[in-house]
């Protein structure tokens, strides 16, 4: 892609950022073979993260949801490909919101399975080291971060994020949000991010989203989070 455009897009740049930045942390596993997006294998099975995330809810969140980002980020890459081959920047700005959201569908979610882990192995508990020393500094304690993310996730009205992240300038740590499938960019480094949308939940869960939020806390691979941190 050539700078011409992406002067021209600032969209496109965070979008393009948020999967060019940090490859060895934040964004271990988002896959792209010879320049096309993959879908990444989860680390553990379907059925991993029974009960507090069903067999079913995984395969179809992984499967068919995460697998329609990656497709829907080739094709618009692609067509912005094309469109700039042609001159025609106007398409290419056009389709700029396409990338953005399935791009970040794919960054995001491919997080987000990075951050969970089944309870038999290293899922739940609380996080150990400097992390937890940062968690206290800017939260007061483990369990008032917990509360307070919940009740984030508890505020955000149709399709999005929250995450934990950590301000590169600071270092210090808070909580964000992100609308539908917006990355989180810029000065901030993604630690831990939960799926608010409802396909991450409702076939479980129904209506009954707090106790999604309460239950994936037995389900956090803390290692993970404190590799991001690090
Ligand atoms: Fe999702």
């Amino acid at each position: 892609m050539s700078s011409t455009l992406l002067r021209t897009v600032p969209a496109l740049r965070g979008a393009l950022r948020a999967s060019a930045v940090k490859p060895a942390a934040a964004l271990a596993s988002t896959s792209f073979v010879r320049g096309k997006a993959t879908l990444p294998d989860l680390p553990y099975d379907y059925n991993a993260l029974e009960p507090y995330i069903s067999s079913k809810i995984m395969e179809l969140h992984h499967k068919k949801h995460h697998q329609t980002y990656v497709t829907g980020l080739n094709t618009a890459l692609e067509n912005i490909a094309k469109a700039e081959e042609k001159g025609d920047f106007t398409k290419a700005a056009s389709i700029a919101p396409l990338l953005n959201f399935h791009g970040g569908g794919h960054v995001n979610h491919s997080l987000f399975w990075e951050n969970l882990a089944p309870a038999s192995r290293e899922g739940g508990g609380e996080p150990k080291g400097d992390l937890k020393q940062a968690i206290e500094d800017d939260f007061g304690s483990f369990e008032d971060f917990r509360k307070q993310m919940n009740t984030t996730l508890a505020g955000i009205q149709g399709s999005g994020w929250a995450w934990l992240v950590k301000d590169k300038e600071s270092d210090t740590l808070s909580i964000v949000t992100r609308a539908n499938q917006d990355p989180v960019t810029g000065a901030f480094v993604p630690l831990l991010g939960i799926d608010a949308w409802e396909h991450a939940y409702y076939l479980q869960y129904e209506n009954r989203k707090a106790e999604y939020f309460d239950a994936i806390w037995n389900i956090i691979n803390w290692k993970t989070v404190a590799k991001r941190y690090d």
